[in-house]
């Protein structure tokens, strides 16, 4: 029991070997029954301490804690109406920045709504808000938002023109030191936060949705589907909504190799000057 007790409270950020050995002189080590258990520990206590480190409770960066000290109490609760009152995106907007729909809303600065006009010919639906879009409080407006732009003008299709969207309005993530790290929303968080999506496509009325990624074409479609598979394609809803599939623009960003990056942003090129013809049609 009591090398049970040892093992486990065992603290690497406190290791002290040479104040251990001024203690308990090394002669006496092999009377105590832990003794067999210290080396163990003591190799892998660097290692260890810095995995505490990683996992230490956090505090907001000084800039974030500002940014959330003037939104927070802007965050009155929506009562979940049937019937929000909207005609128009800017209402709606107004509504779901009190959504409590899930819990996400805890710990995220803002709601992060869509942008763009009323009467967008397509809607872009990417995954979720990251920490810059939290921050301000609109869509795609960090590094991948930055990539998603320059390809879009490549493509010759004007931003101020579209709709941009998320499947989740909140940002979902990990404290790690003073950094937020993004983290996957779940199939049940996707599911309701599709009344906003669906509410943005009631008043829109697009011809065309673009999935960006697999968060977005579950959210579209109602189920996964393997989109590298489907990049591409066209899938049509029982609605009559055509949904474009195609990847989320991070990957681009999360591509090391030089060659290779820029043979997907070339795929993702293709994609979008796709999407300009069928926004036409
Ligand atoms: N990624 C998304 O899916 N949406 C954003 O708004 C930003 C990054």
């Amino acid at each position: 029991m009591w090398r049970t007790y040892f093992e486990n409270i065992f603290n690497p950020a406190r290791l002290k070997v040479k104040a251990m050995q001024k203690e308990m002189s090394k002669k006496y080590w092999r009377n105590l029954p832990e003794a067999s258990l210290i080396p163990d520990p003591i190799a892998e206590a660097d290692k260890a301490a810095k995995a505490m480190i990683a996992r230490m409770p956090t505090t907001p960066a000084p800039q974030h804690a500002k940014v959330q000290a003037k939104q927070w109490p802007k965050r009155q609760p929506a009562e979940e109406l049937e019937d929000d009152g909207a005609s128009t995106i800017s209402e709606l907007g107004e509504v779901a920045k009190g959504c409590r729909r899930c819990p996400l809303w805890r710990d995220a600065t803002q709601t992060v709504f869509g942008e763009g006009p009323d009467n967008a010919k397509v809607v872009f639906v990417g995954e979720q808000p990251g920490d810059q879009e939290d921050l301000t409080g609109k869509p795609f407006v960090g590094p991948a938002g930055k990539v998603f732009d320059a390809i879009l003008d490549d493509a010759g299709v004007d931003r101020l023109k579209v709709y941009v969207t998320n499947a989740v309005k909140h940002f979902k993530f990990e404290p790690r030191g003073k950094r937020r790290i993004h983290s996957k929303p779940n199939a049940g968080e996707v599911q309701a936060c599709r009344w906003w999506l669906d509410r943005e496509f009631a008043l829109i009325k697009p011809n065309l949705a673009v999935a960006l990624g697999a968060t977005a074409a579950l959210s579209l479609l109602g189920k996964a589907i393997p989109v590298t598979k489907m990049r591409g394609q066209v899938i049509e809803r029982e609605d009559g909504l055509r949904v474009f599939i195609t990847i989320h623009p991070s990957f681009i960003l999360r591509i090391h190799e030089p060659a290779d990056k820029e043979a997907e942003r070339e795929r993702f090129l293709k994609d979008m000057k796709q999407v300009k013809k069928l926004m036409a049609a």
